[in-house]
């Protein structure tokens, strides 16, 4: 398979705890009474690109967003097991949940950028943590619109409301506003959804670029951006882990028959 970007494979088994950005043990999640993910056991390498597939409605998003509990703002939500960040349970009566949501950044499935302007949606996290002096947040606003291929369609009407924008350039302003925070973990749930083919790959090649300081989770129903930007793949079936393993393995010679139904596009 021809890769995009080259990559040294760690072995997902022999993981050391500093390898290991998220740790995720016998994790399960009910929605509205119904079992959503059964059991999930992975650890996510620290500093790689690992890429979630698997059917529409299989708990990727509700397992993505269980990494910095994204999902009990559904009330309907009950879980069991842990996730571990930096060897503590996130999950813990004591987290501080405003600053785990800092350190895992997130990008969701369907665009939602605030009602106000673009400026203010990129810089939104850093004014709540007090940021406020100018120049530095036009800097850190133009390098994340600039990273996230936007810059060059907005930076004429920065005062603009979000709202106006096209849903790819929407797509594409919150990647910007969650990159202004450097988050060390970025979960992105179908980040190039709505984006034309230049600008997915600009997208891709950000993601490999992010791998130097950050550890990136990607949920992806396009197999070919999978093989193509992703160190790991986990494949999902009705809440079930399948088979996790290094991308090459997963999309060359998978080990299970359900993994290889599904990437050879027998269902889903
Ligand atoms: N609020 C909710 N109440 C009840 N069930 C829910 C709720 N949200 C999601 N679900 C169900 O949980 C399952 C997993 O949903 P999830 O959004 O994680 O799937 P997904 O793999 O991300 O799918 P897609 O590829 O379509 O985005 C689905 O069956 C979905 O219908
Ligand atoms: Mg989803």
């Amino acid at each position: 398979m021809l890769k995009l970007f080259e990559t040294e494979t760690l072995s997902l088994d022999k993981l050391t705890d500093e390898q290991t950005a998220i740790k995720v043990k016998d994790f399960s999640v009910w929605l509205n009474n119904s079992l959503v993910l059964n059991k999930i056991n992975m650890r996510i390498p620290k500093n790689k690109i690992t890429a979630m597939i698997g059917q529409s409605g299989c708990g990727k998003s509700t397992l993505l967003s269980s990494f910095n509990r994204m999902n009990e703002l559904n009330q309907k939500y009950a879980f069991s097991g842990e996730v571990e960040l930096d060897g503590r349970d996130i999950y813990n009566k004591k987290e501080n949940v405003a600053k785990l949501r800092t350190k895992v950044g997130m990008v969701f499935q369907r665009p939602n950028p605030f009602p106000m302007s673009i400026y203010e949606n990129v810089c939104f996290g850093l004014r709540i943590q007090g940021k406020t002096e100018r120049r530095m947040l036009d800097d850190i606003v133009e390098t994340s619109l600039r990273n996230a291929a936007l810059w060059d369609e907005v930076k004429g009407r920065l005062f603009d409301s979000a709202l106006l924008l096209s849903g790819g350039q929407q797509q594409r302003l919150v990647i910007a506003r969650a990159l202004a925070l450097k988050p060390e973990i970025l979960l992105l749930d179908e980040p190039t959804s709505a984006l034309d083919p230049l600008t997915t790959l600009h997208i891709e090649e950000l993601i490999n670029q992010l791998k130097k300081t950050t550890t990136v989770v990607i949920v992806t129903h396009n197999m070919q951006q999978a093989a193509r930007v992703s160190d790991y793949s986990v494949f999902l079936h009705q809440g079930e882990l399948i088979e996790y393993s290094d991308s090459d393995s997963l999309f060359t010679m998978p080990a299970k028959k359900q993994t290889e139904d599904y990437i050879t596009g027998r269902y889903g």
